[in-house]
């Protein structure tokens, strides 16, 4: 199969690349020159494991190449893939379709013969319609079918999820469409992961069903973990008694300082948006929304707390910005509340992130960028764990300790126990468990 793929970011790289390792061509294109200089120089713009190795092995046999030319990509492919973004839209938090629209009318004006056109981009409910609408005005002379294949891979792990997914989506009547697609996946076929047909418009809302409903668990366990804290219980132990219920799962049942990242936090909003256009809200979710933005802004307050009730003058030292580990995304993340919510109380805040550092300097001004959790924790008054990292989960507690100001620390994952971290000498602060919080 001839694949070209419009959008070459975390989705897009990710599903050409593992498109090129299933044998087929694939040209991926990118409206970013910075981009594709990059990925054409053998460089990788994103971070996420194993992603660079992947590339370099399909880009040298061949099956895989970068383009700027949406032409030429699009002019012999099979089927061209659309994973541009689609971010709130500023305002009313309805899904920019912007990027959308434009690539379906591009693509429209280039496609040649049969072509099947995929929706990767996570869009609501209708979408598919409108990009069938806008390619038929463009050329009304084209064969076509748009098809709906939302993308459920998780940054930080997203080629294992590419290549084994609990379930692929694909939303089309178009029995072409449907063999093309058959055809595209065939290796995931032969493995017997679940491929689910169904319409489009079902297709487009089972992604947002799907994240929404992770997200409704997170908030749920870290509602949970308030009430912990209230009542003296321990909201590990009763995660791990609620999860081992088969009907419930254990998975999303971490508490934290609220979900962040590229999705949930654009798709929970987007999808209440539509709820409510559609004359059905989903007041689950609404509350959803705003328990997560509130509960970002109660962390930073958190850590004030955990100081006395006073940062003024005080240094915080941050260990981890991106949403989540193994990634350098920093969109939504809950950093970005905590850390100009610790500055208007007048911290001194340094930081330090294996791989957001880049994108943070972007998002966070005067902060203290540093190159490790030893150079972050000096003389700090107060060490704040925001994202777990792998490489802080077995600090040299003397070595922090023996740096800091304070030996006071706020662990928002849980990464450590009470007990470990009083035995060490520190004041600690976690999420949900019985200590001092
Ligand atoms: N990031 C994730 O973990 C994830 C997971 C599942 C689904 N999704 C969804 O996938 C979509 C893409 O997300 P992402 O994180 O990869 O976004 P991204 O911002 O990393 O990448 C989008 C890319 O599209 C390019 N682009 C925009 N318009 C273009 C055009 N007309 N022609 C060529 N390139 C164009 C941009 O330059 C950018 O590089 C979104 O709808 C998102 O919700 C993301």
């Amino acid at each position: 199969m001839r694949i070209a793929m419009i959008g070459t970011g975390y989705v897009g790289l990710v599903s050409g690349a593992c498109f090129a390792d299933f044998g087929h061509e694939v040209i991926c294109v990118d409206k970013n020159v910075e981009k594709v200089e990059t990925l054409r120089s053998g460089g990788i713009p994103i971070y996420e494991p194993g992603l660079d190795l992947l590339v370099q092995r399909n880009v040298r046999e061949g099956r895989l190449s970068f383009t700027q030319d949406l032409t030429e990509a699009v002019r012999d492919a099979d089927a061209v893939f659309i994973a541009v973004g689609t971010p709130s839209r500023r305002g009313d938090g309805f899904a920019d379709l912007s990027y959308v629209y434009a690539a379906a009318k591009e693509i429209a004006e280039v496609m040649n013969g049969y072509t099947v056109i995929v929706t990767k981009s996570t869009v609501p409910v209708g979408t598919g319609d409108e990009v069938e609408r806008i390619i038929r005005e463009t050329r009304p002379d084209a064969d076509f079918a748009v098809v709906s294949n939302p993308e459920f891979l998780r940054e930080g792990a997203a080629i294992d999820d590419f290549k084994h997914p609990d379930r692929v989506v694909v939303g089309t009547d178009d029995e072409r469409a449907r063999t093309v697609m058959h055809d595209i996946y065939r290796p995931l076929f032969l493995n017997e992961t679940p491929i689910v047909f169904t319409s489009r418009r079902t297709s487009e809302l089972i992604k947002y069903a799907a994240n929404s409903f992770l997200a409704l668990k997170i908030t749920f366990i870290n509602e949970i973990a308030d009430l912990c804290e209230a009542v003296g219980a321990n909201v590990q132990e009763v995660a791990r008694g609620v999860g081992l219920d088969n009907r419930i799962g254990g998975k999303f049942l971490n508490a934290g300082p609220g979900y962040g990242g590229s999705c949930f936090p654009k798709d929970t909003l987007a999808l209440t948006r539509t709820a409510q256009e559609a004359g059905a809200p989903l007041r689950l979710i609404e509350t959803v929304v705003d328990v997560n933005d509130a509960r970002k802004r109660a962390m930073a307050k958190k850590i004030i707390n955990a100081c006395g009730g006073d940062v003024a003058g005080k240094t915080v030292a941050i260990l981890g910005l991106t949403f989540k580990p193994n990634t350098d995304d920093m969109r939504d993340a809950p950093s970005l509340e905590i850390v100009p919510a610790l500055q208007k109380a007048g911290a001194k805040v340094r930081a330090f992130d294996p791989a957001g550092t880049l994108e943070a300097e972007r998002l966070l001004s005067n902060v203290e960028f540093v190159s490790g959790p030893y150079f972050c924790a000096e003389d700090a008054d107060v060490l704040a764990i925001i994202t777990e990292w792998n490489e802080f989960r077995a600090l040299d507690l003397e070595r922090i300790k023996s740096v800091m100001r304070t030996p006071n620390i706020v662990d928002l994952r849980n990464i450590y126990s009470p007990d470990e971290m009083a035995a060490a000498g520190f004041a600690y602060t976690s999420v949900g468990r019985p200590g001092n919080w």
